[in-house]
């Protein structure tokens, strides 16, 4: 019977079983709107301008994104191109693939397309704001929620210097093991926490409007369904009205 219930809280719970793998740690909440606009324009500046130099969006074509995002193809050209690509071409960074392999010690940057649908916008959310200074890796960097991360903290001046706080577990035989229980700002960055937490926000929203571009056109139609449906209902009920009043 117990693993019945599993199976029925895997159904029920997809994502809570599929996010396991971070540690246990808990994910803060993305709270993001796809619905706005604005926020998805600043989110697709974000990620051209921080992302794809190392990370290529392969499933994306710029123009779909000036289409989605009210964006002309001159505007999408100066926005968002930075080399030779044409609007109608997808997103595929400047790296060239052999460097990638070499560059962060075997970690290969993947492709960010379908990524928000894999990983979930809370684990985005969590995962770029868990960055902290840490020397003993090559980038000078490591992560809370994926530990010994090839990539590099990209965002460090706007955040600003994040240092862990840890204690020492000695384990039996005498090995030592440093262990990280939170995150702590030593020296602010640009931005104020939260105008970078705003930031992020608008990053990841646009990587989940990027694993399933459809999903804003649904969101459009959801008000015409649910009219219809109004609709539909209140001459459903006056037919019914009327063919139950001869009846009594
Ligand atoms: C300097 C190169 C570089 C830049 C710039 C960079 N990344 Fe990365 N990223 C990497 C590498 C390398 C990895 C692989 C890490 C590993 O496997 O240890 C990675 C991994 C990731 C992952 C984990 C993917 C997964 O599911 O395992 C995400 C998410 C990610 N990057 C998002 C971003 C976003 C968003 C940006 C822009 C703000 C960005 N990266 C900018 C190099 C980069």
């Amino acid at each position: 019977m117990k693993r019945f219930g599993w199976i029925a809280a895997a159904l029920v719970f997809p994502a809570a079983v599929m996010a396991g793998g971070g540690h246990g740690m808990p994910l803060d909440k993305a709270g993001i709107d796809i619905s706005d606009t604005a926020s998805l324009q600043r989110g697709a500046q974000l990620f051209v301008d921080n992302c794809l130099s190392c990370h290529s969006a392969k499933y994306m074509r710029y123009n779909r994104i000036g289409q989605d995002l009210g964006w002309t193809d001159e505007e999408v050209k100066q926005r968002l191109i930075k080399g030779e690509a044409k609007v109608g071409e997808t997103m595929v960074s400047a790296m060239p693939a052999d460097y990638a392999k070499t560059a962060f010690n075997g970690a290969v940057p993947p492709d960010l397309s379908l990524t928000a649908r894999s990983r979930g916008a809370d684990w985005l959310y969590t995962y770029l704001r868990s960055f902290y200074v840490d020397p003993a890796r090559p980038t000078g960097a490591n992560n809370l929620l994926f530990k010994d991360v090839g990539m590099p903290n990209v965002f460090w001046r706007e955040q600003g210097v994040v240092m862990p706080v840890t204690h020492e577990v000695a384990h039996e035989g005498g090995a030592k093991e440093i262990v990280v229980d939170a995150l702590r700002l030593e020296q602010p960055g640009t931005l104020k926490p939260e105008e970078f937490d705003a930031m992020i926000r608008d990053l990841v929203g646009f990587m989940v409007y990027m694993g399933e571009p459809a999903q804003l056109k649904r969101l459009g139609l959801g008000p015409w369904v649910l009219g219809f449906l109004v609709l539909f209902f209140v001459i459903a009920y006056l037919l019914k009205k009327e063919y139950w009043r001869d009846v009594k």
